[in-house]
């Protein structure tokens, strides 16, 4: 039987991530770890409970003394459960959006989450998605992949995407939101998004979702056949 790898997929918001590691997992039967899913999580726990100000600002100091009221399950690969609730579709909102990068700059949360992702992918055959997969989740990751696409590609699949779940909003307002994420995901002082110095970059600008996968496939066939 081939060895299972640990394959570390990260780049910027909307640019096909997780889309290609959902495929990726599913043609070689590993596990799909969509960690942006988990800080999205932690977001909807803030508005659930009011922990978010007029201002729209998370309230660092209340999130982290309700930290470990957060309980997340992560089932069939895909769908999301806090504290038992399925919030797999609640937490593709805009006001999720809007708040979630703020979520994921707070250290607190990081290491909960990290520490939780790492005790998934302990034994291997995973793919996992996100900012910091492979500089800080898998640093030893067999595979890196950094994947990037141009803004405007990005806005259009993002638009598309909302449009399908019926949210109706402008592609100002969603492009906006991207840069703003890209911005803060890229700045923060914890774990910023950032290329690893070992991973291999994969602009989908211009591939279809089936030649992204082939790509991919390709790069695991010569780490394992090595
Ligand atoms: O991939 P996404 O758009 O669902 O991610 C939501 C937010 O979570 C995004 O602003 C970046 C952050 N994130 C992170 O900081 N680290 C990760 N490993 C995954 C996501």
């Amino acid at each position: 039987m081939p060895k299972k790898i640990t394959i570390a997929i990260d780049g910027h918001a909307a640019c096909g991530k997780s889309t290609l590691a959902k495929a990726l997992a599913s043609a070689l039967n590993y596990t799909f770890i969509d960690s942006g899913a988990m800080y999205r999580a932690v977001a909807y726990f803030c508005l659930q409970n009011h922990l978010i100000t007029e201002d729209n600002v998370v309230n660092i100091e209340q999130l982290e003394n309700h930290l470990d009221k957060i309980h997340l399950e992560i089932k069939a690969s895909q769908l999301i459960f806090l504290n038992g609730q399925n919030i797999t579709d609640a937490i593709r909102t805009p006001r999720v959006a809007n708040i979630v990068s703020q979520v994921a700059t707070i250290k607190s949360v990081r290491n909960k989450l990290v520490a939780l992702q790492q005790a998934m992918g302990k034994s291997g055959g995973i793919v996992m998605d996100g900012r910091d997969i492979g500089t800080v989740v898998f640093p030893n990751a067999e595979l890196k992949i950094f994947v990037t696409a141009s803004t405007e590609v990005r806005t259009a699949r993002r638009l598309a995407e909302l449009q399908a779940k019926g949210e109706q909003i402008a592609q100002d307002d969603v492009k906006k939101n991207l840069l703003q994420r890209d911005q803060l995901d890229s700045t923060r002082a914890e774990s910023p998004l950032k290329q690893a110095s070992d991973a291999i970059v994969l602009d989908t600008t211009e591939l279809s979702r089936e030649e992204q996968l082939q790509w991919a496939l390709e790069a695991v066939a010569l780490l394992v056949a090595n």
